[in-house]
């Protein structure tokens, strides 16, 4: 069975958080090809949205396997020795440990990884976002397997009326609840409605238990207890007979919601679709960006990417974002533009406050 893992770093931007330098993309492909040439991977591309360099691996080793997981550290690791002799920005930043131990959660890197059967076609679109947070995928998660206002498959197909299984992840306590819906869509939406700290991890088809979407869940600042930019987030979503089309995977971004992490991590805005060739923020750092790269797997080999949100029917989307980024840019340092107190604890912000703490007096009475 073909193991398909994303793993994700900034390991230096250019220029910037703008980019991946394309020496630095060369240096990655060497190390992925060498361990494809090895028997590791059976297949291997490397790419990237914003400043994220994006490995996509299939093998059969699994998920959480060592060797994958130590693969990707390696590659991260001599992809920084690039990244400083070039002075990129930020260069090994997402790579928090000096030593790698067995697996690369919590050391990062985000991933997302689904070991699957391979069906007789295997469509499959890789999502990879900038300037966000995993919980960027909450809304659209929920709108491709719970709404069939978007999905009409889960009306009309029979293989997937019976509706899906959703694992929502407390980042912040480290627990796990699965919710199985149709029957508890209210209860879900308690939680994914708060997507910073409750995080859609994974989807399964009810009835076979198939995976259909999985999610990196990786959050960098929480795991280094202080600010080091964002954890831009991986979603593997699997499409057709019995799964959501194609169709219904692209739809939630036709309408570009609001996130958090733009610039400085501190802000909300909208999530861009973008063709995999504009995929590099400029304005006010942003907006946040988000690319589509669509697969057929076939054997373990990745046939593609066709870029999924370049074309023309998410234009109009790109408009909306552009207009919602004009007016939630008129809004500056304050809130909802500005994240709230809670959420800026993960950024810079503490480190002004605390200088003005001595400042506050009581009030008389
Ligand atoms: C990085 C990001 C950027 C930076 C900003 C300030 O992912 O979102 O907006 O936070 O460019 O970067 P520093 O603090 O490195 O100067
Ligand atoms: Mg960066
Ligand atoms: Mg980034």
């Amino acid at each position: 069975m073909p193991t398909l893992s994303v793993i994700k770093a900034d390991v230096g931007g250019y220029v910037g958080h703008a980019d991946v330098h394309p020496d630095l993309m060369v240096r990655a492909a060497e190390s992925l090809d060498k361990a494809k040439a090895d028997g590791l991977l059976i297949d291997c591309q490397v790419q990237h949205v914003g400043d994220d360099i994006a490995l996509v691996m299939t093998h059969e080793q699994g998920e959480d396997a060592e060797p994958i997981h130590k693969l990707a550290w390696d590659t991260f690791l001599a992809v920084t020795k690039v990244a400083r002799e070039l002075k990129m920005y930020g260069a090994g930043q997402d790579l928090l440990s000096d030593a790698f131990s067995g697996n690369i959660k919590g050391m990062g890197p985000g991933s997302a990884e689904v070991e699957f059967e391979e069906r007789t076609s295997e469509p499959v679109i890789i999502f990879l976002a900038d300037k966000t947070e995993p919980g960027a995928w909450n809304l659209p998660l929920y709108k491709i397997f719970c709404d069939p206002f978007n999905t009409a498959g889960l009306v009309i197909d029979p293989k997937m009326h019976a509706g899906f299984e959703v694992e929502v992840h407390d980042v912040m306590e480290n627990k796990r609840v699965v919710f199985s819906c149709p029957e508890e869509l209210y209860d879900l939406l308690v939680f994914i409605g708060a997507q910073t700290r409750y995080v859609i991890k994974r989807v399964r088809q009810k009835d076979s238990g198939v995976t259909a979407a999985v999610t990196s869940t990786d959050r960098l600042n929480l795991i280094a207890g202080r600010y080091v930019g964002k954890d831009d987030p991986v979603l593997i979503v699997r499409c057709q007979s019995g799964l959501p089309a194609v169709g219904e995977v692209l739809e939630p971004w036709a309408n570009p919601h609001l996130v958090f992490g733009w610039m400085r991590g501190s802000h909300s805005g909208p999530l861009m679709p973008c063709p995999m060739d504009n995929a590099t923020p400029a304005r006010f750092d942003g907006p946040p960006r988000v690319v589509g790269m669509g697969y057929q797997i076939a054997n373990g080999r990745l046939i593609g990417p066709r870029d999924m949100l370049g074309d023309i029917s998410f234009d109009r989307a790109r408009e909306k974002a552009l207009e919602t980024t004009d007016y939630m840019r008129s809004m500056g340092p304050f809130e909802p533009h500005r994240l709230p107190p809670e959420d800026m604890e993960y950024t810079t912000l503490p480190l002004v406050t605390e200088r003005l703490e001595g400042r506050f007096e009581d009030l008389p009475g």
